[in-house]
């Protein structure tokens, strides 16, 4: 097969595809666009952006000409995460750049280059005349920061998304390099903000200092009642539904090829892994819920020095959620931890932002094996199943509301830097992921629509 042209890719990059940010509104827009016209080019007929006001667009599109045959549903998200810290970047963000094998730019990993290797592979077939399955894409511009309008569409329009056999999702990477890998289990996620008031307003802190209740000392205070050093998260109820991963799963977690001492020093950067004790690192990074503080805002901190006491401060936060917890039993559990643990003269209150089950897939499943057969083809190398950490909504989204399993085939890799500076894509993958998904739907000839 001759190697991909990067030219869509690079144009792709170039739009800042922020969904975040709404400034950034009218650059979501035209990668939708530029979406559709790929999405045309290859091949795909009733080609439309699916609007709703106050929404990003999603991209439909479908070929529906091989009767008899599974129809698959092709999913990946245009937008992307803001860039920020800007000075990080060895490349500006949304200047695509090779150095050496890879392709740096924020996008390219997750999820523009990824979603592409699904676009292109379908092309490849239908202008060949061979593609043996029907094909309905849909992408979104706001898996970033919800997929709120995803979950309104899937739960409005279940005929447009009838007699569908599998979800095909390249958003998920590689466990190590040349190791082919397929997703099988994803985090949920509860995001919020946590905000603190103490007095009415900010007060001169050596007249009241003794007196007036500081908002980001009690902010600070909320957090760790939360989660302490010890890394344990103590809101009542928390954990109820936590369940723990099978004997077989642990069994094959624990044979993975794994170097910790590289994951910590050189993917991490870091001086010491962190978590609750006894338990083991993918059980911690896959199998447990997880706190984390993302950014906190109060008082002041420009240059120079100002002596008061803040009246108000926030948190933005998140836990991320394993099976079987119910993001709506975690959210009431929150907001009455967050309450509670107001010191006096404060008042704390949980804002929930967005959220998403976790999820998991089946890995005996028919298309998750043919997928896993073709990777290892393209690969050389027995595929493995892992879970992510992270959360791609729209998994349990399918699977609860259409009962559809995801085939989650990763091509990224451990060090792309997604969500950070100078995100980055191996290009080698790429291709081999357009050769390994286009032998994947090759190999469905045989299956038939249930
Ligand atoms: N592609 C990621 C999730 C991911 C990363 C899965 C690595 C497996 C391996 C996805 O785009 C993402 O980052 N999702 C957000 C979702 C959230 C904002 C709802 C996440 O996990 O933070
Ligand atoms: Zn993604």
């Amino acid at each position: 097969m001759p190697p991909q042209d990067l030219g869509p890719l690079f144009a792709l990059l170039r739009i800042p595809s922020i969904s975040t940010l709404p400034e950034y509104a009218g650059s979501v827009r035209e990668c939708a666009e530029m979406i559709a016209s790929l999405l045309r080019g290859a091949g795909m007929e009733q080609v439309e952006l699916l609007e709703r006001p106050g929404r990003h667009p999603l991209v439909y599109g479908e070929w529906l000409h091989a009767p008899g045959a599974p129809t698959l549903l092709f999913y990946g998200h245009y937008d992307v995460q803001p860039p920020d810290p800007l000075d990080e970047w060895t490349s500006p963000p949304f200047e695509p750049t090779i150095r050496g094998e890879h392709l740096y730019a924020r996008g390219v990993a997750d999820d523009k280059g990824l979603l592409l290797i699904l676009i292109h592979a379908v092309e490849r077939l239908h202008a060949a005349g061979t593609l043996p399955v029907n094909v309905k894409f849909l992408i979104e511009g706001e898996e970033e920061s919800g997929g709120e309008h995803l979950t309104e569409y899937v739960r409005a329009h279940p005929a447009r998304l009838a007699g569908l056999d599998a979800a095909i999702i390249c958003d998920t990477e590689m466990f190590a390099p040349e190791l082919p890998t397929i997703c099988v289990g994803l985090r949920g996620i509860v995001y919020g903000e946590i905000h603190v008031e103490g007095a009415r307003q900010d007060l001169h802190s050596g007249v009241y200092g003794g007196a007036a209740p500081n908002a980001l000392h009690a902010l600070a205070q909320v957090l760790t009642a939360i989660k302490g050093g010890d890394e344990i998260i103590r809101i009542p109820g928390f954990h109820d539904a936590v369940k723990p991963p099978t004997a077989e799963e642990r069994e094959a977690w624990g044979r993975l090829p794994f170097d910790e001492e590289a994951y910590r020093e050189t993917e991490m950067g870091a001086s010491h892994l962190v978590g609750e004790a006894g338990i083991p690192l993918f059980e911690r990074l896959w199998a447990r819920p997880t706190f984390e503080v993302h950014g906190v805002h109060g008082g002041f901190t420009g240059t120079g020095a100002k002596t008061v006491i803040p009246a108000r401060a926030m948190a933005k936060v998140s836990f991320r959620l394993v099976p079987d917890q119910e993001p709506g039993a975690i959210v009431e559990c929150i907001r009455q931890a967050v309450t509670a643990a107001a010191p006096s003269g404060t008042r704390a209150e949980f804002r929930l932002q967005h959220t998403a089950p976790p999820s998991s897939v089946d890995s005996r499943n028919p298309y998750v094996q043919a997928a896993a057969r073709a990777m290892t083809d393209v690969f050389g190398a027995e595929t493995v199943f892992t879970r992510s950490g992270g959360s791609i909504p729209v998994v349990a989204l399918l699977n609860h509301e259409l009962q559809l399993p995801s085939v989650m085939m990763g091509f990224g890799l451990p060090d792309d830097n997604l969500h950070a500076p100078n995100e980055r894509l191996y290009l080698p993958n790429f291709q081999r992921g357009i050769v390994a998904v286009t032998k994947f739907l090759e190999s469905l000839k045989s299956f038939k629509n249930k």
